[in-house]
């Protein structure tokens, strides 16, 4: 299957945790890039609603993204037990218990690949690992093309040869969940150009290029490099149509401390802005993914509803300090001129 067709070379990242909207996604694409949604944590329905009403909006290129990771057994009872103490001993002006573990852990991916199957977008992409092999047989019966994160080229060699249609390369200065496969193995922690560089030296499928780029100056660096597009997700956090909550836009616009990776959210690595939590996490005790993230689903509510940014992941790339608030129809157009400039200039 060919990478959609566009004609702004602009991809909006997937961002699970209600950040991609409709409204976001038809803004993209109607001006020539292509939409996504996070997917992972959303149930059947959600993503139905959500590819329905992106189809009243707009009939370009969208894209539905989904984690993939190994299913877990429960975990003992004494890490279980040492990881929810971890938590309750977080300063909290009050202690907040850790949320119970119930099976299953997450969602089931064969169910909400239904909404999928439906809808038919013009792309479906994972995070974390290879989509089972029927996978990527049905999507290409039905036109869809397939997409994989790699973090190396090692990964990027797996996904070419998994008959994935593009790779997504994700830069050591991403926002949110690294995608790497194996969180046990050595990462190369390889910034975005030197990775686009070492895949498209290597591979022969098109390659979307993520990971600090906030303008057009940036994107036109990754094009040139050898990417197909650009894929950008902080960058579209502070927009209006974004979902991202009021004290992430805050801790996002005042871009006080810098962007680290914790695993103390999820279970996995992932990058946002220094808090109170990810420092009084370090070395504790923690499950797996998606185990702790559920685990942590207590105090996370609670931080959102006390607007708490200390005890919230407030995922972000090491661009934040760029981030520009306005509609995503305006930043689209910038993002297009800012390009256009930079390869005048070039
Ligand atoms: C808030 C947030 C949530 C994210 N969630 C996902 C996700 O669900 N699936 C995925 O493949 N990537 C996810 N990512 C990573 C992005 O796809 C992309 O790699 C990253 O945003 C690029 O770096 P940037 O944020 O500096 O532009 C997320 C990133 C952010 C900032």
């Amino acid at each position: 299957m060919p990478f959609p067709k566009l004609s702004s070379s602009i991809v909006l990242a997937p961002m699970a945790g209600g950040f991609n909207t409709p409204e976001l996604a038809a803004a993209v694409i109607n001006a020539g890039g292509m939409g996504s949604f996070g997917f992972a944590y959303s149930s059947p329905d959600h993503i139905d609603r959500a590819l329905h009403q992106t189809a009243a909006l707009t009939d370009g290129p969208l894209n539905a993204n989904f984690f993939v990771f190994p299913e877990l057994g429960a975990p003992s009872p004494a890490l279980l037990a040492e990881a929810a103490q971890a938590l309750g001993e977080l300063p909290t002006p009050t202690r907040i218990e850790a949320t119970k573990l119930t099976v299953p852990y997450a969602q089931n991916l064969d169910a909400q690949l239904q909404a999928v199957w439906q809808h038919r977008p013009a792309a479906l992409t994972f995070h974390f690992g290879l989509p089972p092999e029927w996978v990527v047989e049905q999507a290409h019966r039905q036109n869809i093309a397939i997409g994989v994160t790699a973090t190396c080229l090692t990964e990027a060699k797996l996904i070419a040869a998994a008959g994935a249609d593009f790779v997504v390369a994700q830069g050591w200065e991403a926002g949110g969940h690294r995608g790497i496969f194996d969180v046990e193995a050595d990462d190369e922690a390889l910034p975005l150009l030197a990775l686009v560089k070492a895949l498209s030296e290597d591979l022969s499928i098109p390659i979307v290029a993520a990971g600090g780029l906030m303008n057009g100056g940036d994107i036109f660096e990754v094009l040139v490099a050898g990417a197909t597009a650009a894929q950008l997700g902080t960058a579209f956090l502070c927009c209006d149509e974004a979902g991202t909550p009021a004290t992430h836009r805050k801790v996002l616009s005042d871009a006080a401390t810098e962007t680290v990776f914790t695993s103390a959210f999820s279970g996995r690595p992932a990058r946002g802005f220094r808090n109170t939590f990810i420092e009084a996490m370090a070395g504790k005790p923690m499950l797996p993914f998606p185990q702790q993230n559920t685990l942590t689903g207590s105090l996370r509510r609670w931080a959102a509803s006390a607007e708490e940014s200390e005890f919230q992941s407030v995922w972000a790339g090491t661009g934040a300090a760029k981030v520009r608030a306005t509609s995503a129809a305006q930043l689209m157009a910038t993002l297009k001129q800012e390009l256009a400039r930079a390869a005048i200039r070039s």
